[in-house]
């Protein structure tokens, strides 16, 4: 290269990086999405069409003065919300890769997992450039009403399906500068009530004013086709779209591909489980062990599995139950931490080779019963085998909105996993009780079917997902 070549293709690089905007390239829907005039828009679709990242590039070309239908002069406000912190992640980072940083207030910075961070009050001011005196207000909908407070807005984002409160808070707060709003969402079984939503989109349909126009495509080989290249380029390819389908959970499927506002009911939920899970064998030396522990709804009822993994780094985990301890509810702490003793003996397995002890709340109580039921089983099995209190912890599982349906969809993706006929989920005859379990689980959360279930899952879950954070591959949960 001559030297000028090389300093046009040094600037073309750093006209670049001072706008990123100009790498802009969209898919079909998202290109539909940002061109939207409608002052309400909703687009309700599966996971990973892009909804997030449609949102975060209409933020900054408004913010800019960019937007292809809506410009203002002056300092603007602008609202984006999402339900959690965490489910914010994806639309920030996209953000922040779009937001020009010669324009926006030196103190930002982004921290992985949590965000754009800077301000207390997470905000994003623009100081210089077209957007200068310009704010992006992030919020969570819990934070609602108080981060709303006093503002009127000339835009408003929410991604992720809001609560009707919310919206009821914003709309008022748009109507001075005419603002319009933008939601983007997949509906999943944990998703706040939704009618007032359907609704408006009726009414939309209807051509009755006041109403939500909505969007909605599918999560197919063509709506994943990213335009503005020399040629249209998938960011999935098919094979990874049908794995994503195969992995969902039957009841969520039409929710996580399509976007449907309603899970389907539909027998059992993990459907991948066949005869391929009972070719058991024991698992190989140095396999990872997991112990979990579910206290049941019922007091005193108590589920306990132990669990083997191995390739727990990877995306192709296996698992193997290899024995299950259930009492009744009649029976006391002493009695259950000899029976999980037992349990442990006949596999084979000390206490101290456990890798991983979870064990769940009762359901229905409140945290003072907690660490109890945990508490109670802890001290008889330190008792039993003569240790000290303190060398037996019980840890508690993590739990969120979708936790549950997160947890069936692993393990239903490892089941789905055979070679030569032999799944990568392998059940010892010894499990009854979770076989029986697994067989006839349909979704209902007071089933006690549910326990067992539980107690492998929350063992399961945290081998294969813990501090690696794996996920059956081509799924995200944002
Ligand atoms: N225009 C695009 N160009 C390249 N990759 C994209 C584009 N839109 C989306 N993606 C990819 O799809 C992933 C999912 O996008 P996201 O906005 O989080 O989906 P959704 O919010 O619909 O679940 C992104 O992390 C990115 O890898
Ligand atoms: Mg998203």
């Amino acid at each position: 290269m001559t030297a000028d070549a090389l300093t046009l293709a040094r600037r073309a690089s750093e006209r670049l990086r001072r706008d990123p905007m100009l790498d802009l390239r969209l898919t079909r829907p998202q290109r539909q999405w940002v061109e939207t005039t409608h002052p309400r828009a909703v687009w309700r679709d599966g996971n990973r069409l892009g909804k997030s990242w449609a949102q975060a590039a209409d933020i900054v070309l408004f913010a800019r003065g960019m937007h292809p239908h809506q410009t203002h002069r002056g300092a603007l406000r602008i609202v984006v919300a999402s339900e959690s912190w965490a489910q914010f992640v994806p639309l920030q980072r996209r953000l922040w890769d779009l937001l020009p940083r010669n324009e926006i207030h030196p103190k930002l910075y982004f921290s992985p997992g949590q965000g754009i961070k800077g301000f207390k009050e997470p905000v994003i001011p623009f100081v210089t450039g077209p957007a200068a005196g310009t704010e992006i207000i992030l919020c969570t909908y819990q934070q609602g009403a108080a981060r709303l407070a006093g503002g009127n807005y000339h835009r408003a984002y929410c991604d992720e399906p809001p609560p009707e409160t919310f919206v009821g808070e914003l709309l008022p707060r748009l109507a001075q500068q005419g603002g319009h709003l933008r939601m983007t969402f997949t509906p999943t079984p944990e998703s706040p009530p939704l009618d007032w939503l359907r609704d408006k989109i009726d009414a939309w349909k209807a051509g009755k004013p006041g109403g939500f126009c909505e969007y909605n495509h599918g999560l197919t080989p063509e709506n994943v086709l990213v335009y503005g290249g020399p040629i249209p380029v998938p960011y999935m390819s098919e094979a990874q779209i049908e794995q994503f389908g195969a992995d969902c959970l039957p009841v969520e499927r039409a929710m996580r591909m399509q976007g449907a506002w309603d899970p389907l009911s539909a027998g059992r939920w993990l459907t991948n489980y066949g005869p391929g899970c009972h070719h058991y064998s024991a698992p190989p030396v140095g396999a990872r062990l997991a112990l979990g522990i579910d206290h049941g709804a019922a007091a005193g009822k108590q589920a306990a599995v132990l669990v083997a993994c191995t390739q727990d780094g990877t995306l192709a985990p296996r698992i193997w139950v290899m024995g299950e301890s259930l009492s009744d509810g009649y029976t006391t702490p002493e009695q259950d931490a000899r029976a999980v003793l037992a349990m442990l003996a006949d596999c084979g397995v000390g206490w101290d080779d456990l890798d991983v002890i979870v064990g769940d709340r009762p359901t229905g109580r409140n945290r003072f019963a907690i660490a109890k039921s945990n508490r109670d089983l802890a001290q008889f099995i330190a008792w039993q085998l003569g240790k000290k209190r303190r060398e037996v912890w019980i840890d508690t599982p993590k739990k969120w909105a979708g936790s549950v349906n997160h947890g069936f969809r692993i393990m239903n993706a490892i089941m789905g996993r055979e070679d030569d006929g032999r799944s990568h989920f392998l059940i010892a005859p010894t499990c009854p009780e979770l076989t029986k379990a697994i067989q006839g689980f349909e979704g209902d959360r007071r089933d006690p079917l549910k326990d067992v279930l539980d107690a492998a899952r929350y063992s399961i879950e945290r081998l294969v997902d813990g501090s690696r954070g794996w996920a059956p591959p081509a799924i995200t949960y944002a």
